[in-house]
């Protein structure tokens, strides 16, 4: 019997390793895939049958002989299961699978078709194709991918690189490690694709230290990338050449930021860069970059095998395609969905996350991130969309959703952005490293009950210098939990007052 246990992060950290063990023993035939991105079944087990592969949620190394004669908590077909029919896979097609690091296995399941496509246009209908299919950028900015390689294409400069971030910082967010870690081959093709299309012969993965079981992934399949012909000089006989080199980070928020990441490749401290010159033109050692995030370069693959017009055909108003969500917190079915944009924050929670994992109920829902908004369950009908969160004051994000029951404490959580951005403020402008600890020592005193009105006044002050006066992101936007978290939830700051009084 053939058997699938996936070798990822995720299954790995609940025992599937020794699972897979168990089931040698036990004299199965085990192969490793990815996460299907149900991580409350994980350990997850597929046993091939002629039917397709039966999935069983959940199975420990005692237990695991016994699946191989249909014992243990048995899900049914995994592809037929509801939690993967409903979705729409672009990114997370192959991931769970097939075997990450099997090339002939990723081929088989449509890999290297949008490359083989790519090299048969020009560079120019390439950014086209992407353009067309309205993707855009899935760090969370949000900005036209199309538009961008657009930019680094028509630069003037001998060399030119495509920079992958793979710092996925967003607590709550896990795409990115679980899309490398269960297909690295499609971040790979989407790369290529993107040096081919801005003209780079170079690209660079900058991946955070914290994920080891992907940079091993990432690295080996780049070796088979290269012993394959779909890296390296004259890529599939091309006569276009395109290197990829891997480089770990050192464990700083700020270095996700993209002007940070390039100075941390430079071999400089993660500082920002003051932006114009914008990377585009002046990036990774002071040539033209194209800076995507690893869940944007996964979707090109599909762009150019099926047209941009096919991704361009999903989606809600100005976005198009799908996005990974990635559902964690106090939530009983936590992990990866990706659905066209547009599908309702309530849905997510309430339909795949299946609420609270506490059984009680949902109170406040962080979308995008730590800096992105606290929702309430009165704003579940919202879609899921650029412009549709930015309408209710939210932000999308890199697709973070993070779920906390009704024995939460928002003046905490207000109190723990502050805190976050202190600890994490590169110091460069005086909004941010200033404002973060002045923020957290004034919530401090809201939520000791010391002159509740007039500081909370002050904080709100001072969310909107840190907004519009902070050079990146990081001090931009760590107001907007805070001022979200106040805003709906305004007996939590008045309740730590009452409780002192
Ligand atoms: P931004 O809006 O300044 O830039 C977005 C991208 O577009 C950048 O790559 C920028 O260089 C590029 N760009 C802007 N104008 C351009 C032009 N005319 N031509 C070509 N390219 C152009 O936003 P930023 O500061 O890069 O990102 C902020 C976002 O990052 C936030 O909204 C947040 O959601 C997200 N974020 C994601 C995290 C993660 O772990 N994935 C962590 C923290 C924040
Ligand atoms: Fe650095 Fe914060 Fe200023 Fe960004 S906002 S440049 S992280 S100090």
């Amino acid at each position: 019997t053939t058997v699938w246990v996936p070798a990822d992060a995720a299954a790995v950290s609940v025992g599937a390793d020794e699972v897979a063990d168990a089931l040698v023993a036990a004299g199965a035939t085990v192969r490793r895939n990815g996460s299907r991105g149900m991580l409350w079944a994980e350990p997850l087990v597929e046993v091939e049958t002629d039917g397709g592969r039966i999935g069983y949620a959940n199975v420990t190394p005692e237990g695991a002989a016994g699946v191989l004669d249909g014992h243990g908590d048995c899900l049914g077909v995994v592809d037929d299961h509801e939690w993967l029919a409903g979705q729409r896979r672009v990114s997370f097609a192959r991931v769970g699978v097939i075997d990450p690091q099997d090339v002939e296995g990723f081929e088989a399941q449509g890999g290297w078709a949008g490359l083989r496509r790519a090299l048969t246009m020009s560079p120019a209908d390439v950014v086209e194709e992407v353009t067309a299919s309205g993707l855009r950028g899935r760090g969370g900015a949000g900005f036209p991918a199309g538009v961008k390689w657009k930019t680094v294409l028509g630069a003037e400069a001998d060399t030119k690189y495509v920079a992958c971030n793979f710092d996925e910082g967003d607590s709550g967010t896990f795409a990115d490690r679980m899309v490398v870690e269960g297909d690295p081959f499609t971040l790979i093709e989407g790369m290529v694709i993107a040096a081919y299309a801005v003209g780079a012969s170079e690209g660079y993965v900058y991946v955070r230290s914290e994920y080891p079981h992907a940079i091993t992934a990432l690295r080996r399949a780049i070796e088979t990338a290269y012993t394959h012909g779909f890296l390296g000089r004259d890529i599939l006989g091309s006569g276009h050449h395109v290197d990829i080199h891997v480089r770990v980070g050192a464990g700083a928020y700020i270095c996700g930021e993209e002007s940070s990441m390039l100075e941390s490749l430079e071999g400089r401290r993660g500082e920002v860069r003051a932006k114009p010159p914008i990377p585009a033109l002046k990036g990774l050692f002071g040539q033209p970059t194209a800076v995507n995030n690893v869940l944007t370069l996964c979707a090109v693959p599909m762009i150019l095998a099926d047209g941009g017009r096919a991704y361009a055909d999903l989606g809600v108003g100005r976005s198009r395609g799908t996005q990974v969500f990635q559902l964690a917190g106090n939530v009983a079915r936590g992990g990866i969905v990706e659905l066209p944009m547009g599908v309702t924050l309530g849905e997510l929670v309430e339909g795949y996350g299946g609420g609270t994992r506490t059984g009680r109920p949902v109170r406040a829902v962080q979308v995008g991130g730590p800096l992105g908004a606290y929702v309430p369950p009165d704003r579940f009908d919202v879609q899921m969309g650029y412009e549709e969160l930015a309408e209710i004051e939210a932000m999308l994000g890199h697709g973070g959703v993070v779920v906390f029951d009704d024995t939460v404490d928002m003046a905490r959580m207000a109190r723990f952005a502050f805190e976050f951005c202190a600890v994490e403020s590169c110091g460069k402008c005086t909004p941010c490293r200033i404002g973060a600890v002045r923020g957290k020592e004034t919530l401090d005193h809201v939520i000791a009950g010391r002159d509740v009105e007039r500081n909370l006044e002050l904080v709100d002050d001072l969310c909107n210098t840190m907004t519009k006066g902070s050079l990146c992101a990081m001090g931009g936007l760590t107001p907007m939990p805070v001022q979200s978290a106040i805003r709906h939830w305004p007996e939590d700051f008045d309740r730590s007052h009452q409780e002192q009084e």
